[in-house]
């Protein structure tokens, strides 16, 4: 996924723009360019990797101008290279895209077949060429945009800037996100409104199709069957401090650090004053709901797993899970007593936001639990529920996983409550029993300095596995996930019922096996797993409370952990699963916040 920012500005745009990317880097970092146009004349400039470096170029050759294009690059077509950076340009048409046109091979053939040749080996690239050849044929600018639109398919926000042309920028949007700004004397376009938060509040959210002409005097904005669209231009309150590390050296840290906050600021949204109700959209109602299925990507799949626990056992409520790759190309069976839930950070999430689409119409409910209100997914599902965890910038998820877990947690109170499962003080117990959980999440937070030295021993290795039963098996796939995801240590989360059916035979001195047991009702079974291991000279780290510790025996190396009702520990393990990792990252000395070959919201395929 990339991030795209166009600017109709009063003032000289290269820093501006420059900086809008730096709060759209975490979409994507292995290239970056400007385009802008001065007295009329378009040029841009582009640099390999980190923005870093097209910064120190832009020192170097200054880019003059009032009216510019920006992107910050995921590679999906073509090498992280500077041929393939972004802005694309064919004469006199520059162009930067989040998206992928899937028949821009076959519009390639078609130019080359014109006499019109691609430099790169990107499908953007195409584009440009392609409105180059509608200028060329004497269309106005917008009018050769608006025809090359019309031949793409596939997945675009766009934003194209021409020669000659120092008030005029198109924007376009086809499952991609993009925003309007409104400025005063001014006008923006960018992936969200993160990016041009410092600009604006005031946001037009471009719905699916719509193209948009913009001037320094307004945006003209235009539907998929090309009717003028009025879309509401809507505040959207992002101050500063969401937007910087607020003293800690990566967002990740700040972020893992928030939670305590965040659950508790969510728990105050979603329940009543008093705190001994649900406070939920009516039109949340499982009455007649006989089966939930719980969709999302990545770390959105292993909040969806952990619930599913939840929705049995409070609601009696069958319920499946699926990572929305798989869902969007199977032929799940639904119907009206189906609901299914989407589960996103971001809420744009191609593949999340695809399997929403697939059943929306057929099934008696679809909910949108996003931690962004205005994203795609929020607005697509019948009904959408914010986890409020704030902007999430580091691309390894943290904050949202354990607000998600709170909005499903709650969720599953819900449906118990809606199924006569449970009673009105059973909730009210529930909710109680929840009051304590920004107090034991800052409790696991304080086991840092424990939590680092652990993450030492792991930095070296080259394999992991990490261990659970019941609701902790899923948090041993988080807790892989995020070793992987910032160390690029190979790591995998399984039940630990299942080591003896074959992975046990990895056991060996040297992986280390990282066992997240709270002292519940599965701890005797985990610990005969966990046995197994060390009578295999395995290296285990056993995550547990004083209790479960001391009826464990002596094991290498453990981690005392506050005692948590069991409904709370898949929350409070979250921090070590984190910490863990963050550590383990900077003990060997990888991009924490931007790890390699990654993207915070993956609006592609
Ligand atoms: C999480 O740490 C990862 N960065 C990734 O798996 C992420 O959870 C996944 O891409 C889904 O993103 P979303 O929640 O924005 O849909």
């Amino acid at each position: 996924m990339c991030g795209i920012v166009g600017i109709l500005g009063r003032h000289q745009v290269a820093p501006i723009i420059l900086d809008a990317l730096r709060r759209l880097e975490y979409r994507g970092y292995d290239s970056a360019g400007i385009a802008t146009v001065n007295e009329g004349r378009l040029d841009r400039r582009r640099a390999l990797g980190k923005l870093v470096n097209l910064s120190d170029h832009l020192v170097h050759e200054p880019l003059p101008g009032k009216a510019g294009i920006g992107h910050t690059r995921w590679a999906t077509h073509g090498a992280p290279t500077v041929v393939n950076a972004h802005p694309h340009r064919a004469g006199r048409v520059a162009v930067v895209h989040n998206g992928i046109i899937e028949n821009f091979r076959a519009l390639r053939a078609e130019l080359a077949a014109a006499g019109l040749a691609h430099e790169s080996d990107t499908d953007t690239e195409t584009v440009a060429v392609l409105t180059r050849h509608h200028l060329d044929q004497g269309l106005g600018p917008a009018e050769a945009a608006f025809a090359t639109l019309a031949r793409l398919e596939g997945a675009f926000a766009l934003a194209f800037l021409f020669d000659g042309e120092d008030d005029l920028m198109v924007g376009a949007r086809q499952g991609s996100p993009l925003a309007v700004g409104h400025g005063t004397g001014e006008m923006y376009l960018g992936s969200d409104a993160l990016a041009l938060a410092p600009l604006t509040d005031r946001i037009t959210y471009l719905e699916e199709g719509d193209r948009v002409v913009i001037t320094r005097d307004g945006a003209l904005i235009t539907d998929a069957q090309g009717r003028r669209a009025n879309r509401p231009v809507t505040t959207v309150r992002l101050d500063q401090a969401t937007v910087d590390k607020a003293g800690h050296r990566h967002f990740m840290a700040k972020e893992i650090a928030e939670q305590p906050a965040v659950l508790g600021a969510a728990l105050g949204f979603h329940c009543s004053p008093d705190k001994t109700a649900l406070a939920l959209p009516e039109d949340l109602d499982f009455t007649n709901t006989d089966r939930l299925t719980l969709v999302a990507c990545g770390t959105g799949h292993y909040a969806a797993q952990v619930a599913k626990y939840w929705f049995e056992s409070l609601a009696g409520l069958p319920c499946e899970t699926d990572i929305a790759s798989e869902y969007r190309y199977r032929h799940p069976v639904v119907g009206a007593a189906n609901m299914a839930v989407f589960i996103s950070q971001s809420g744009e999430t191609a593949d999340t936001l695809a399997a929403l689409r697939h059943v929306r119409a057929r099934i008696g409910c679809s909910v949108g639990v996003v931690n962004v209100p205005s994203s795609s997914i929020a607005r697509e599902s019948d009904v959408a529920l914010p986890v409020l965890a704030g902007p999430e910038i580091s691309v390894a998820s943290t904050k949202a996983f354990t607000a998600q877990l709170l909005v499903l947690l709650l969720m599953a109170l819900k449906a118990g409550q809606d199924r006569g499962h449970l009673d009105g003080a059973q909730v009210a117990a529930h909710l109680r029993a929840l009051q304590t959980l920004p107090g034991l999440m800052r409790a696991a937070l304080d086991r840092e300095p424990a939590i680092a030295d652990l993450a030492q021993g792991l930095a070296g290795v080259n394999h992991a596995l990490f261990l659970g039963r019941g609701p902790m098996f899923p948090l041993a796939a988080e807790a892989a996930l995020k070793l992987k995801e910032l160390s690029y240590i190979h790591a995998e989360g399984y039940a630990s019922g299942e080591l003896k059916h074959g992975p046990i035979a990895l056991i060996d001195e040297t992986m280390p096996v990282v066992v997240l047991a709270p002292r519940d009702g599965l701890f005797a079974k985990t610990v005969s797993n966990m046995q197994e291991v060390l009578a295999r000279q395995g290296r285990v780290v056993l995550i547990s409370d004083r209790a479960g510790l001391a009826e464990a025996g002596p094991v290498p190396d453990s981690l005392v952990m506050p005692e948590v009702p069991d409904l709370l520990a898949p929350f409070v393990y979250a921090v070590p699963a984190q910490l863990l990792a963050y550590h383990a990252a900077l003990a060997r000395g990888t991009d924490v916040d931007q790890p390699r070959n990654l993207a915070k919201s993956v609006t592609v395929e």
